[in-house]
């Protein structure tokens, strides 16, 4: 049932070849399916009385090449670091779409993110706003948002929340300071405040929620409106689009979901009778998720004492720490050229030096050998950007493949690169 023969491939390239040529652990991309999510969220996300935009969560997977994929595909990018910033500047995207999320970020940061001329800051907090003000030169009229917390609790795993109203994002719409601040934003010449940002979470199954949240936001609009006169252009309501890991979830269905969120925003403007803003959202791990796969070879199996079956594979909580983390839940199929035909109910364990470290907690595939490959499905989001190099393990190659033609984007880790900054101890 399980069995995966040989010449099965991945987009046209045999997982032997792949593994032979890249090595394993290897992060794999369907090229063409990442390029078709992009379109899916442009060609849906649209209204004929609102006007929107779509923005990749770079944070969920970003590399040089994938910031010229998103470019390529028409998205805006979101970055929340230095780091992220500098790999989309790298990766040849136009500054002027990108925007600058994050709540804390450094003087160093917020001053790269001005001379780079990045086209959008999201001011966090009124502390950020204080910073922005000391160091903005006098010239410049920088494009502005706000990020709001709308007190909005979506259901997902609670590491992963972040609108409650003691998160650390954003600044409450239920404190009367916000609006304060907001009004002195849009009084300082050198800031164009466009408006609002919030994000209520990520892996979110529950449709109603971006319908509350998008009516949450335009009620705080309506209530800027009429407190303080600031016009509020655009609003921005992050990402979250929860996807499919395993049969048992059910991922948001993006063709209905992202029309109805823009009209949700067309009628709560009418009925509150205010000007209908542009709309953004921010999508990440519905972009990449499902596009990528990690590749394993099976080094061993074991059985304890107490009859745990363990499949152990070349990787770990290194490149695959969502398990561990969050709890999270994956699917794999096992590849191998034997004719198998008993299972066993697996777990699937790395090499890391860590109990914890589970790729899957339990899993039936057929009885599997040292030699076969294992193929973790849907591991395109946050993987690759979340992997560590716990007991000096080597980051995988990411490849991407489009019918058959593969592209290394990234190259696999060498021990040398391991040391590369480690300084030697005089003797
Ligand atoms: N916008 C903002 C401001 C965000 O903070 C995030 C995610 C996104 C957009 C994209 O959300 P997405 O569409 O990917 O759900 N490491 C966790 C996920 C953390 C998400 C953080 N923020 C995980 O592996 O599940």
């Amino acid at each position: 049932m399980f069995y995966l023969k040989k010449a099965n491939t991945f987009q046209g390239v045999s997982f032997q070849e792949l593994a032979q040529q890249f090595g394993t652990p290897l992060y794999l991309y369907d090229e063409q399916m990442i390029r078709a999510q992009c379109q899916t969220f442009l060609s849906n996300f649209v209204h004929p009385f609102v006007r929107s935009e779509v923005i990749y969560a770079s944070k969920a997977f970003l590399t040089k090449a994938m910031a010229t994929l998103i470019h390529q595909e028409g998205l805006s990018l979101d970055v929340v670091s230095g780091g992220e910033l500098f790999t989309a500047v790298q990766g040849k995207f136009p500054v002027n779409r990108l925007y600058f999320h994050g709540n804390n970020k450094s003087r160093k940061e917020l001053l790269e993110a001005i001379e780079a001329h990045v086209g959008t800051i999201i001011i966090d907090s009124e502390a950020e706003f204080l910073l922005l003000q000391s160091i903005l030169p006098n010239n410049t009229n920088q494009r502005v948002m706000l990020r709001i917390n709308p007190g909005i609790e979506a259901h997902t795993h609670e590491y992963i929340q972040t609108t409650k109203n003691d998160s650390k994002f954003g600044e409450s719409i239920f404190a009367d300071s916000t609006m304060s601040l907001i009004s002195r934003i849009s009084k300082d010449s050198r800031f164009d405040f466009v408006g609002l940002h919030s994000h209520i979470g990520s892996q979110i199954f529950e449709e109603s929620s971006f319908y509350e949240h998008s009516r949450a936001v335009l009620r705080y609009v309506k209530a800027i409106t009429v407190q303080t006169k600031v016009v509020v252009k655009e609003i921005n309501l992050g990402g979250g689009f929860g996807v499919e890991y395993t049969s048992a979830d059910q991922g948001i269905d993006l063709i209905e979901v992202l029309p109805k969120m823009l009209d949700t925003i067309y009628q709560a403007a009418m009925d509150l009778e205010i000007a209908i803003p542009k709309v953004l959202i921010e999508p990440g791990r519905a972009i990449v998720a499902q596009a990528g796969s990690t590749l394993y070879e099976v080094g061993s199996t074991k059985q304890t004492v107490e009859g745990k079956n363990y499949l152990m594979v070349d990787g770990s909580m290194a490149d695959h720490i969502r398990t561990a983390l969050y709890q999270a839940i994956y699917d794999a199929v096992l590849i191998s050229d034997r004719e198998i035909s008993s299972s066993s109910v697996y777990t699937v364990a790395g090499k890391a030096c860590e109990s914890g470290d589970v790729l899957i907690r339990s899993i039936q595939l057929p009885q599997a050998q040292a030699g076969d490959y294992l193929l973790v499905k849907t591991t395109g989001a946050y993987h690759y950007s979340m992997a560590s190099n716990y007991n000096r393990l080597t980051k995988p190659a990411v490849v991407f493949v489009n019918n058959g033609v593969c592209r290394v984007v990234v190259k696999k880790e060498t021990y040398a690169d391991l040391i590369r900054l480690d300084v030697d101890m005089e003797e």
